[in-house]
């Protein structure tokens, strides 16, 4: 409680004293510590990006009004959730954790019949859920989402936002956090903010990137990528009507913000507090590397954009400090790994981010039966370690795999990095001789060469073409392949996020080429609709069904009975030196881990001496619970394996 004599809120700004006001004095005096906690992570960058405008003063006053706002309206259970995270940091790092990643209306069909399926999320031992883009989008064409007209709306076809709150809270009971998307970069152009500007209103043309004529565009264009080069060449729109040019990174219909100007940061922080208090836990910040844009440069990574978002983290530590942001930067691993915070930003920027390049690699191993490019990446890349922060790992998701493997990379390996890159791209096409794989090619770009995939977990992974062919070999083989991903994701070091269906082997889908909206975009191919009938299977012993999803519940519940696999655990990768294999050591108080994975689709033979560098002569595989034991000196690997010994 507050006695020393001086009110808690003393010397806040006039907007924040006066939010505060009804609240008890307990209330208020948690408000200013959290703000006392955070005030160097919030204002540094700030002062950094906004330091020397004349309005920075009146702007620092206006964010704690709207932090102390958004606190003030913040429900009671929230409150003591924020608590309870205080006390427990490290939540989201825990071994226990688990995401499961859907649309809703694909899941469930509205937002509130997620609540008829939590029975479910729970079988699979599932702690995190991922509603992708759900905020109102505009009509039409919204780029499966990420165009949103209203961020204080959820798309009506799935709901309101009250059943929003009431869902978050339903699934919060069952012990499940909800995240949601927070588009940053852009908004629909329809969005009230852009329509403003659209009608010629200065103050909202300030929120985009907008010229009169082509001069900057030219100089901007000249260094920057195309993201859709297929279906949305170029980065900037005219429109006759306003005669200007928008910045349109992404398609026409999502206009960029324009970040440098302060009141676009209010907005968002406003924005984000008001979802956070409808029970949002955890924030997937999409698109940011594209966040701050540069002459002369590729507009990604820019250092402010790490200005912003450890500036928007410390904004939620102060108003609703049990949300957490996982940061979606789909970058170089040398750019990525500033995301969960280096430097100056270690500790304190995003506390999840993608590991792409686990991503790429897995599929790229699985491809070549060679495992040595990703060994290489992995360990000379990224650091074993965050503060505060770790990966999101995952096999498949919403979008196309880019095949983001550099040519140093492969050319440390001997190879040519856009030879391997192509052999990807027709590996998971399933046109290159000899492949299991079934996809599509997404975006190919004539003028760099550039391919990407798109296809389910499952069809990349074999189960499509066995299945047709009837082949009961190849479908047991690419069983397989998916729980050996699953295993890797699931002990690699973050957290595992599971992708809709690839716990029942959904396949391709080629429903989305009759809509006109999403005929253009093969990305709906890995987005199905979910199989309810073909879940149910699961019950049944012997189906496919049943070996994924029981095969994936046990990795899940294997990984949370293995507290080396805590999120603050190091992770060092191992030189196996056997063709195909892949392993990993964690390094834990309670004595390392090791990973090891065959990539093969033979039997490997890994030396005994290597395992036993690693620990004690005797062995248990965490992921089966029994005792192994060398052969004739090896351990042995049956193609796909994958064992977690300690
Ligand atoms: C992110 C999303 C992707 C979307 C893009 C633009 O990369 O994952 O689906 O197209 O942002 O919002």
């Amino acid at each position: 409680m507050c006695d020393r004599g001086s009110p808690p809120d003393a010397g806040l700004p006039a907007r924040a004293a006066s939010a505060l006001a009804g609240l008890a004095s307990h209330e208020r005096e948690i408000f200013t510590l959290r703000l006392e906690r955070s005030r160097a992570d919030l204002l540094e960058p700030l002062d950094r990006l906004y330091g020397d405008r004349r309005d920075y003063p009146a702007f620092v006053d206006d964010l704690i009004g709207v932090l102390a706002e958004g606190w003030a309206a913040r429900p009671a259970d929230l409150r003591r959730l924020d608590l309870r995270r205080d006390l427990e940091p490290d939540w989201f790092l825990r071994q226990t954790m688990v995401g499961y990643v859907f649309y809703v209306d694909r899941f469930a069909g509205t937002i509130s019949e997620v609540a008829g399926h939590i029975d479910y999320l729970d079988e699979l031992g599932v702690t995190y859920v991922h509603f992708m883009p759900c905020l109102k989008p505009r009509p039409g064409d919204s780029d499966g989402g990420y165009s949103v007209m209203d961020y204080r709306a959820v798309d009506p076809r799935l709901g309101t936002i009250d059943d929003l709150a009431d869902t978050a809270a339903a699934l919060r009971a069952r012990g499940i956090s909800l995240c949601i998307d927070l588009v940053l970069n852009h908004t629909a152009k329809e969005h009230a903010w852009a329509r403003k500007a659209f009608a010629g209103d200065p103050a909202y043309q300030a929120y985009y990137r907008m010229f009169d004529d082509r001069t900057l565009p030219d100089r901007y264009e000249a260094t920057l990528d195309e993201v859709f080069p297929a279906h949305a060449p170029g980065n900037f729109t005219w429109y006759p009507a306003m005669k200007k040019w928008v910045w349109t990174t992404f398609n026409e219909h999502q206009w960029d913000l324009d970040w440098t100007n302060p009141r676009v940061f209010l907005e968002i922080v406003d924005v984000m507090l008001f979802l956070a208090n409808r029970g949002v836990e955890v924030f997937r910040l999409d698109a940011v590397a594209f966040l701050w844009k540069r002459i002369g440069t590729r507009c990604q990574n820019e250092p402010e954009v790490h200005d912003i978002l450890q500036a928007l983290r410390a904004a939620s530590r102060v108003a609703a400090s049990a949300v957490i942001h996982l940061e979606e930067a789909i970058v170089s691993p040398r750019d990525l790994v500033p995301y969960l915070g280096a430097g100056r930003h270690a500790g304190r920027e995003g506390n999840l981010a993608y590991h792409n390049s686990l991503m790429v690699q897995f599929w790229s191993s699985l491809a070549s039966r060679d495992t040595r490019l990703m060994a290489h990446v992995l360990r000379s890349h990224f650091p074993g370690h965050f503060r505060n922060a770790t990966w999101a790992t995952y096999l498949r998701c919403h979008d196309d795999v880019g095949w983001a493997i550099t040519d140093e990379d492969a050319a440390t390996l001997g190879l040519s990095g856009h030879a391997h890159r192509s052999f990807l791209a027709a590996f998971y096409e399933g046109v290159f001789p000899g492949s299991f794989a079934r996809g599509a090619l997404f975006q190919s770009n004539p003028l760099t060469g550039d391919k990407r995939s798109s296809g389910t977990t499952a069809s990349f992974c074999g189960l499509e073409s066995a299945m047709l062919d009837d082949d009961a070999a190849g479908i047991e083989t690419a069983i397989h392949r998916i729980l050996m991903g699953h295993a890797l994701i699931a002990a690699f070091g973050g957290l595992p996020l599971l992708y809709m269906g690839d716990e029942i082997g959904l396949l391709n889908d080629h429903a989305y080429l009759s809509d006109p909206d999403k005929a253009h975009d093969s990305r709906w191919m890995h987005r199905p609709p979910m199989d309810w009938r073909k879940a149910e299977r699961r019950t049944v012993p012997g189906t496919i069904e049943a070996r994924l999803h029981g095969g994936i519940a046990e990795i899940v519940q294997r990984r949370k009975a293995t507290p080396h696999l805590h999120g603050e655990n190091p992770t060092e990768i191992l030189d196996a030196a056997v063709d195909g294999v892949f392993a990993f050591r964690r390094v834990s108080p309670l004595g390392p881990l090791v990973a090891v994975f065959n990539f093969a689709d033979a039997w490997r033979r890994v030396p005994w001496s290597f395992v036993e560098a690693h620990g004690a002569g005797d062995f248990v595989d965490r992921l089966t619970g029994e005792r192994v034991v060398p052969e004739a000196g090896m351990l042995m690997l049956p193609p796909y394996a994958r064992v977690w010994l300690t």
